[in-house]
């Protein structure tokens, strides 16, 4: 597995397996209201993959969107180290971004998490970091700064 990471995140085909954990996950997705199904699959250091899929209410604002249920599972299962996260909306080859919420709650995790998205390009995929989705993010070491400077 170790081979098909880099820097940058992912090997062409190890990005495209990943975006494939994504449209399965996408499969479970309860979303009755929007008809809009989500998949997400986040891959950890340690080589363990953790889907997600959109989980909505009839109380609409309650809704989980997949990417949070992919890391809510994840870290609740003990691993806070990703290579990257593929994020499929219903069409296979058009990218569905994650929402701000999802964004926030991924660069919790570092901002160089390379997200993987659907793409009609001839790899299948493009590929963004949350950094990048969400500059100037407000994050842990923002409130660790001034918790330090006012010795609280
Ligand atoms: N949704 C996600 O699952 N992830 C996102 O990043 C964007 C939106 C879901 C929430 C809702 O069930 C549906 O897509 C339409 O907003």
């Amino acid at each position: 597995m170790s081979s098909a990471h880099s820097s940058a995140g992912l090997d062409p085909a190890a990005a495209r397996d990943l975006l494939d954990s994504a449209r399965q996950a996408r499969q479970h997705a309860y979303a009755p209201y929007s008809r809009f199904s989500v998949g997400a699959a986040l891959l950890a250091a340690d080589g363990r993959i953790f889907t997600g899929c959109n989980v909505e209410n009839a109380s609409y604002g309650l809704t989980n969107c997949a990417e949070r249920v992919a890391i809510g599972k994840a870290v609740s299962e003990g691993a806070r180290e990703f290579v990257a996260i593929a994020v499929t909306g219903p069409e296979d080859a058009v990218a569905a971004a994650p929402c701000g919420a999802c964004r926030q709650v991924l660069s919790e995790f570092g901002p160089d998490l390379p997200v993987i998205m659907p793409s009609e390009a001839e790899t299948g995929y493009v590929v963004e970091t949350i950094g990048g989705l969400l500059p100037g993010a407000f994050g842990p070491a923002r409130l660790a700064e001034s918790q330090k400077a006012r010795g609280v």
